[in-house]
């Protein structure tokens, strides 16, 4: 670590930078630390140098000169005239090796690496405080939005009683696209994939493991406990039909995938990721596109929400550079990384004892008395029902689709309700059944 102090204003010191990954976050760093240069030293009082970058393919074409690049990316986090290194490689192997090895050498870090911090985050926190070092990893979640430091430090005093998210921007650019274009999930991926909005291999976006691992994150810093990622409750979006989305408008909702933290009680939380549907009215309904965000309530705070751009170079870039620059006033002032440790495990709760409302849509026989059983069999399950469409779906057959929204009611309920359900003579099928929030 540099034991020189860095004092604001003289010319004389510069921070110097290693970058491991040259991908759309490492090319939007450099970027934003070659444009905004000046004005980044008139405002933090001394300057930063990028002195290294490791990427994989030392072979390919670059418009910068050829000394910044090795593909030696150990040389890095070993060199001793680096004072911070910026990990933008993403997954676990080699990052996390890279991370532990760089805190190991007195190197303060910086990463935008959510599945490394969703993963082994509380180990390398420990690790810098240990250290006196800085691990910083705001981009980790919600790209450009500012939600890490402010949970770790504006919004600490406060009890967090709710946090829900929209962290996914290619999930919520499917949804709002699906709901704007009365469109089918199938389509919308296969044309946001041939734009390049889309991964060729989408699961880890669709199926819900990104937004796993961000509110995995959020959850461990709001909670000071590291929630493990296998404690998070994971749906993701294919199951979810324009039929759904023209139901839910109806009934006056939107359907977001959202990653939801709540305490059961002081060291058990749920935290949960699925499609949701959320009121008109709520700030999350009109996050749309990629944009993403993040609405927490707290005791004292209230009802709070941060929105922005989750993804992209420019954006994750702008959070990867704040984090720089606090390392280097850190740096500056002589003093020790300022890493909060998030304690090893805390207890989650299985996404039976959740209690929510729920939207529902079966296949029903068209006849006298269905909605009748129908409502026996639930209440026998204490599920009330709250709200009711219906459409005759083919008049020859007596076939008719029965959407329900529920009152609050236990899940391990409602899924024997629906397990009962399912089995009767008067239901043709369950087409599907969704969470509703707020
Ligand atoms: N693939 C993510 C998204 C971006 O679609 O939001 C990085 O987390």
């Amino acid at each position: 670590m540099a034991t020189e102090t860095l004092i604001p204003s003289s010319a004389n010191r510069v921070l110097r930078v290693g970058i491991l990954g040259f991908g759309t976050v490492g090319s939007g760093a450099y970027r934003m630390l070659k444009d905004n240069r000046d004005a980044i030293q008139r405002k933090v009082g001394f300057g930063m140098e990028v002195v290294r970058i490791g990427i994989r393919d030392i072979g390919k074409p670059r418009d910068l000169p050829s000394d910044l690049f090795t593909d030696d990316l150990e040389s890095i986090v070993d060199d001793p005239s680096i004072d911070v290194i910026l990990e933008l490689i993403g997954g676990v192997d080699p990052a996390g090796r890279l991370v532990e090895r760089a805190l190991n050498n007195g190197k303060n870090v910086v990463t935008a690496n959510k599945e490394l911090m969703a993963k082994e985050g509380s180990r390398l926190v420990h690790l810098a405080k240990s250290k006196g070092l800085d691990l910083h990893y705001e981009a980790a979640v919600g790209g450009g939005i500012p939600i890490v430091q402010p949970l770790k430090h504006q919004l600490a005093g406060n009890d967090v009683l709710k946090m829900m998210g929209i962290l996914n921007g290619t999930t919520n650019y499917i949804l709002t696209k699906m709901s704007r274009e009365n469109a089918d999930f199938g389509d919308v991926l296969a044309e946001a994939q041939a734009k390049g909005y889309a991964e060729s291999d989408p699961t880890n976006d669709i199926d819900g493991f990104d937004t796993t691992y961000k509110i995995s994150i959020l959850a461990s810093i709001a909670f000071g406990k590291q929630v493990p990622v296998a404690g998070v409750y994971r749906e993701g979006i294919r199951s979810i039909t324009k039929e759904d989305i023209r139901y839910a408008d109806v009934l006056g909702y939107v359907i977001k995938l959202l990653g939801i933290v709540e305490p059961l009680s002081a060291d058990r939380l749920l935290v949960r990721v699925h499609p949701t549907l959320i009121p008109k009215g709520h700030q999350l309904a009109s996050v749309s596109d990629v944009y993403n965000a993040l609405w927490i309530h707290g005791d004292f705070v209230g009802d709070l929400m941060f929105s922005g751009r989750g993804a992209g170079s420019d954006p994750t870039a702008s959070a990867v550079i704040g984090d720089l620059i606090d390392v280097g006033r850190n740096v500056a002032i002589g003093g020790q990384g300022s890493a909060i440790p998030w304690d090893m495990g805390i207890e989650t709760e299985p996404i039976e004892s959740l209690e929510t409302e729920y939207y529902l849509r079966l296949r029903v026989k068209d006849k006298p008395k269905v909605l009748g059983q129908l409502a026996m069999i639930f209440g026998e399950f204490d599920v009330s029902l709250a709200a009711m469409e219906m459409r005759v779906v083919d008049a020859v057959a007596e076939l008719g689709e029965i959407v329900f929204l529920t009152h609050k009611c236990n899940e391990g309920n409602f899924r024997k309700a629906l397990a009962e359900v399912g089995k009767s003579d008067i239901v043709d099928r369950v087409c599907n059944w969704i969470r509703v929030e707020g």
